[in-house]
């Protein structure tokens, strides 16, 4: 079950962040004319985002009652399931969640909708998730702060990731003399907010090893130790890429060629180291932080 439940946090962190950081890049970051060409290729990003987020919500749901009724069958119990979303702390944000997530299906499936929209709400919906898990386990000012921070770390870094697959996109129409202008537009205004999504990853990624484990993950016998600290160094290696893409190859996109490849390439890693980032934090925090 334990597995399962891995593949759902999964499912649901990135598909929350590819919704968050695609909406919030067409509707914030994208001019007009931009968006009006990109929309229709980030389509099947957001809609198939929108299903994956409700969908492995529900599974998280049924695996999260099968784990407190204590076995398989009791995942699809209506009276474990009815207890769990009326009587649990993690059944009151899940009623929520779910309501949210049908809302979200709905903004993305309709062509008419605004993206801003969609950015809102859907930020609602990653931001949320820290009033479960280990940011949520305190009740007192320390535990507010603690799922504010988390919300923050949620928000930043799928502002980060879910940014990243629409700038790939974009990337192609720099070649196209009737859109250059505008992409160039989107890549100063992401990396303007990039800085500050990155650097608040960092900050609210720090203040949670500290308030969860207690010190720096440096002692390789605890699993959950061993896999943050291959977390942190995924993410160094991130920042590393997103500065050379930033300070070494935007400056050189009109002049070389081959700057406009080496962006490309080094944003799909960056989207791939991304997803290990994420795959690696599925599985961990289910792990007691010790
Ligand atoms: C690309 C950058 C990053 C992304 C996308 C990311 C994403 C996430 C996600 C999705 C969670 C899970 C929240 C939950 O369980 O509800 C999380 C938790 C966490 N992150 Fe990050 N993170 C990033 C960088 C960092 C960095 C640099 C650090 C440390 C300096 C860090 C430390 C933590 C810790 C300690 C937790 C809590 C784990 C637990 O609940 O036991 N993260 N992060």
């Amino acid at each position: 079950m334990t597995a399962l439940l891995i593949v759902a946090r999964f499912a649901q962190f990135a598909s929350a962040m590819a919704l968050f950081g695609a909406s919030l890049f067409l509707a914030a970051l994208a001019p007009p004319v931009l968006r009006a060409d990109l929309a229709p290729s980030m389509r099947p990003i957001v809609t198939i985002a929108s299903v994956a987020a409700a969908a492995s919500a529900a599974l998280w749901l049924l695996l999260e009652s099968g784990e407190m009724g204590g076995g398989w069958r009791y995942a699809v119990d209506p009276t474990v399931l009815a207890t769990v979303l009326a009587d649990t702390g993690f059944g009151q944000v899940w009623r929520a969640r779910l309501v949210l997530a049908l809302i979200l299906i709905v903004l993305a499936f309709w062509r008419a909708a605004p993206p801003a929209a969609l950015a809102a709400l859907s930020a609602f919906f990653l931001a949320s998730l820290a009033l479960v898990g280990h940011a949520a386990m305190r009740e007192n000012a320390a535990g507010l702060f603690e799922r504010a921070n988390q919300a923050l770390h949620l928000t930043a870094g799928g502002f980060w990731l879910g940014s990243l697959p629409p700038l790939l996109l974009s990337l192609r129409r720099l070649g196209d003399p009737a859109l250059k202008g505008a992409t160039g537009a989107a890549l100063r205004r992401f990396s303007g907010l990039g800085h500050v999504a990155v650097a608040a990853v960092l900050v609210t990624g720090a203040i949670n090893t500290f308030v969860i484990l207690g010190r720096p993950p440096l002692d390789f016998s605890s699993v959950y130790q061993a896999c943050l600290a291959a977390k942190i160094a995924m993410v160094a290696i991130m920042v590393v890429l997103a500065l050379f893409n930033r300070y070494w190859l935007t400056p050189r996109l009109a002049l070389d060629p081959e700057a406009e490849f080496a962006l490309a390439r080094n944003t799909a890693v960056e989207i791939g180291l991304g997803g290990l980032v994420l795959a690696l934090v599925s599985a961990f925090a289910t792990f007691e932080p010790v």
